[in-house]
């Protein structure tokens, strides 16, 4: 997840005013993470655990004991170490109490020293021995529910319980008198047994404490290019359901040095479920067309919505020879001037999101700039009403798109060169359209912006649903070590 800066909270004025009539923890991005999703994470942690109590060493245990003949024995048994553990089934199952994990038919081999001393009066000198063991620990249960909270936008993952129960312990000593046998297994069985289940249990405490400070230190924006950053603060409270965990985070664009902008936003609230949430996929990520709309207003703001065309596939259209036959009075008044066009989004393009498409309204004022000397001569200007479609794709975890254009309507805003046949400029303006116009936003739609996954899953087959406002990506996840602070706790 990502993969997701640090929260610099610099209001101004502007943004104060606009807080202040926006409703509270509005969310704009929400994830599910389904039940099999749960399943992958909880095979990732079962693995880590195992890793960790692997070679992991007890304490010593030590003890006297009496025995028929032999007297009072002191034995003790070193170097206690786990080298196999193996789990023969896992289920991990949210509820409201938080998400369980239990793992069932454990059994952990462990090898040590054991040595016994004694003295007796049949002998002056103290006998001792000494010589290896292995204990099978079998029928081992270790459950743990954890608590999942949303503190102050991040994630606080918390232990609310662990425990481990041993169900048998069988033992094999290497060497070693007879009597010894059953003596060990009698002074050392519950020690053995209790040691183990402490050492696992607090293993498992440290590995929860460490992915909690993981999860804590998860950015809160997640960067999108030089200009912008995904807010994924997380809002309200995570949503445990019995079959899925759901994450609701504020997902707007914002721009990334924190000069202020919050843009103005119309739209419809996001609620749960999630579409995907009883697909098969591991993961669903809700996006509101709000998203889109608040990316739109952000890179608006920032000017990259006005650009001067002076390069074009046909540049015969920038010489008024080229307009000759379309605006003849152009072409009288400036025989054989360069020209370029200004191109200035007059408002952020609108995204609008349905069942059926995904869709952008684009509005715009081209500019005709008429090149003299060293003068630039607005001569008319038309405004532009572009719709285009566009299709959504997820490329790695980056969500992204291509338009097409639908159909576009156009006026005369304003001339000093009279009146133009606006059916003979259609054409040039739809080539403008088609070869500058649409390159340009698809050039920046194909780079697309990162969808809010931790650093080191990767989106696998992911599957695009529109609905009424929003976009749903439904999708399964791979793990790989891309993410080496992560992959430092899950492995
Ligand atoms: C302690 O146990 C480990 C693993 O079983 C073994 O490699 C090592 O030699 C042992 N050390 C002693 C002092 O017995
Ligand atoms: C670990 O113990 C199990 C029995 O609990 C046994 O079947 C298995 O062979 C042991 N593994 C090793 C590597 O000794
Ligand atoms: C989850 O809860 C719903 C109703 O709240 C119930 O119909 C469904 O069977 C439950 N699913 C599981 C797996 O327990
Ligand atoms: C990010 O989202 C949170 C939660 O909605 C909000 O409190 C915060 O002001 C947002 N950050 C910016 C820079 O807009
Ligand atoms: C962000 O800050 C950098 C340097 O501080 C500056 O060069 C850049 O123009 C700023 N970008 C915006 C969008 O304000
Ligand atoms: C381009 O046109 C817009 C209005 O449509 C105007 O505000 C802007 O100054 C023009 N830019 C240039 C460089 O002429």
């Amino acid at each position: 997840m990502a993969p997701f800066v640090i929260l610099l909270l610099l209001f101004s004025s502007l943004i104060h005013g606009h807080a202040q009539i926006e409703p509270k923890n509005e969310a704009f991005i929400s994830l599910l993470v389904t039940q099999n999703g749960l399943d992958f994470v909880k095979g990732l942690l079962v693995k880590k655990a195992i890793s960790s109590i692997i070679s992991l060493r007890l304490r010593d245990i030590e003890k006297g004991a009496n025995f028929p003949v032999v007297g009072n024995v002191y034995m003790s048994l070193s170097n206690i170490t786990i080298y196999e553990i193996d789990v023969a089934s896992s289920i991990v199952k949210p509820g409201e109490a938080g998400v369980s994990i239990v793992a069932s038919g454990v059994t952990c081999n462990l090898s040590m020293n054991w040595y016994y001393s004694y003295s007796t009066w049949l002998v002056p000198v103290r006998i001792s021995d000494r010589g290896r063991a292995e204990v099978q620990v079998e029928g081992m249960q270790v459950g743990l529910t954890l608590g999942l909270e949303n503190q102050e936008g991040s994630l606080k993952l918390k232990l609310e319980d662990c425990g481990s129960y041993v169900k048998d312990i069988s033992i094999k000593l290497d060497g070693g008198a007879s009597w010894l046998y059953q003596g060990i297994v009698d002074a050392f069985e519950e020690e053995i047994g209790s040691a183990v289940e402490n050492a696992i249990t607090k293993k498992l405490k440290e590995g929860i404490s460490q992915l909690d400070l993981y999860l804590g230190s998860l950015p809160k924006e997640v960067p999108v290019d030089d200009h912008a950053s995904l807010n994924v603060t997380f809002v309200n409270n995570v949503l445990l359901s019995n079959s899925s965990i759901g994450f609701e985070t504020n997902g707007l664009f914002i721009e990334r040095n924190n000069s202020v902008h919050i843009p103005k936003l119309c739209h419809k609230k996001s609620e749960f479920p999630v579409s995907c949430a009883y697909s098969s996929k591991m993961l669903g990520i809700n996006m509101d067309e709000a998203v889109f709309n608040s990316a739109s207003g952000l890179y608006y703001d920032a000017k990259f919505m006005h650009w001067i065309v002076d390069k074009i596939p046909d540049q015969s259209l920038l010489n008024t020879a080229g307009w000759r036959f379309i605006v003849p009075q152009l072409y009288r008044k400036y025989p054989n001037h360069d020209m370029n066009l200004n191109i200035s989004l007059s408002s952020p393009p609108v995204v609008e999101i349905s069942k059926q498409k995904a869709g952008a309204n684009v509005f715009a004022d081209l500019t005709i700039d008429v090149l003299e000397e060293h003068e630039v001569i607005p001569v008319a200007c038309i405004s532009l009403v572009i719709r285009a479609s566009g299709l959504v794709k997820v490329n790695g975890n980056n969500l992204i798109g291509a338009v097409k254009l639908d159909d576009f309507s156009m006026s005369l805003k304003w001339s000093t060169i009279g009146n133009l046949r606006m059916y003979l400029v259609q054409p040039v303006v739809w080539t403008l359209i088609e070869t500058v116009f649409l390159p340009y936003a698809n050039l920046h739609l194909s780079k697309g912006f990162p969808l809010p996954i931790i650093h080191g899953f990767t989106l696998q087959e992911a599957e695009i649903i529109l609905s009424d406002s929003r976009i749903t990506v439904c999708s399964d996840v791979s793990f790989s070590d891309s993410n080496k602070l992560l992959f430092k706790f899950i492995h």
